[in-house]
């Protein structure tokens, strides 16, 4: 599923920084995310510069509200619009979060966790192939960050995240530093869990920062990356061996775009490191 048009490091394409990308060509940013949550359907001066953006650069699309794991009736006409917006991307596919945003038609803007049971499974199975046929691009699924369990478990999140992947045969958007995050809180190995998961369905990685907030650490978008998850996220090109996209996450606090930009040129590098070492054990 990766295309080679896909690869290094982008940034996610934010209302702060509209202004400067637009009037900026040779930028040096390989791919734009962009939330379609944030595009379609808004006419202003935001939504004008965000298409320009769109329409001279590459760019990925990454989804809030679709509340795939939920039970709510799909809103059709959203998704229809979804669709052209997709196909005038022409990104090669569109993610989501793996949990539910929604209940009884109210948004709740978060991304919650789903309960790590069998008929959770076979539910979310069934909604993201509802999903997908509705959709003109592949879908992708991200693992999320969460702070309890919902209900009772009879699976680990592990083995929750790869049956949904496996039985909907859809990719897999791994967001390293929400495996970072989930293992300090829960207190496991991230390098361990991530061996054990289906690593041939990765089509794309992000990575953000994170912050403590006593014992508990959140996954705030809000601080730059730190070595560990940069670390992780070389670990796990590695252990692909392929050049998937990278994407730097950045939703609070967001600095100056030239910090931004360094902040993307310092990942770049640690990326392109990994995969001149990857290339030389293939050679
Ligand atoms: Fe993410």
């Amino acid at each position: 599923m990766t295309q080679d048009r896909f690869t290094g490091v982008g940034l996610g394409l934010r209302r702060a920084h509209l202004e400067p990308v637009s009037q900026m060509e040779g930028h040096g940013v390989p791919f734009w995310e962009t939330c379609p949550e944030n595009v379609v359907g808004d006419g202003g001066r935001h939504h004008r510069l965000a298409c320009a953006i769109l329409d001279r650069d590459p760019v990925l699309t990454h989804g809030l509200t679709l509340s795939v794991g939920g039970f709510d009736p799909w809103d059709e006409a959203y998704i229809r619009d979804l669709g052209r917006f997709l196909l005038r991307t022409g990104t090669p596919w569109h993610s989501e979060h793996l949990c539910f945003t929604g209940v009884d038609a109210n948004c709740l803007h978060e991304l919650l966790p789903l309960p790590f049971t069998r008929e959770a499974v076979r539910h979310t199975v069934s909604r993201v192939r509802e999903l997908q046929a509705q959709l003109p691009v592949p879908l992708l699924l991200e693992n999320i960050t969460y702070y309890a369990e919902l209900g009772a478990s009879d699976m680990e999140e592990a083995d929750f995240i790869a049956a949904v992947l496996e039985g909907a045969n859809v990719g897999w958007l791994l967001d390293v530093n929400n495996v970072y995050v989930n293992a300090l809180n829960f207190g496991f190995d991230p390098r361990e869990w991530l061996a054990r998961m289906p690593l041939d369905r990765v089509a794309q990685l992000h990575i953000a920062g994170h912050q403590a907030f006593g014992e508990l650490t959140v996954d705030t978008h809000g601080a730059e990356v730190i070595d560990p998850v940069v670390e992780l996220m070389q670990w796990t090109l590695a252990r692909l061996g392929r050049p998937v996209p990278v994407l730097l996450e950045r939703d609070n606090h967001i600095p100056d775009f030239d910090v931004l930009l360094a902040e993307r040129a310092r990942l770049q590098l640690a990326y392109e490191a990994t995969m001149t070492l990857v290339e030389a054990h293939h050679a």
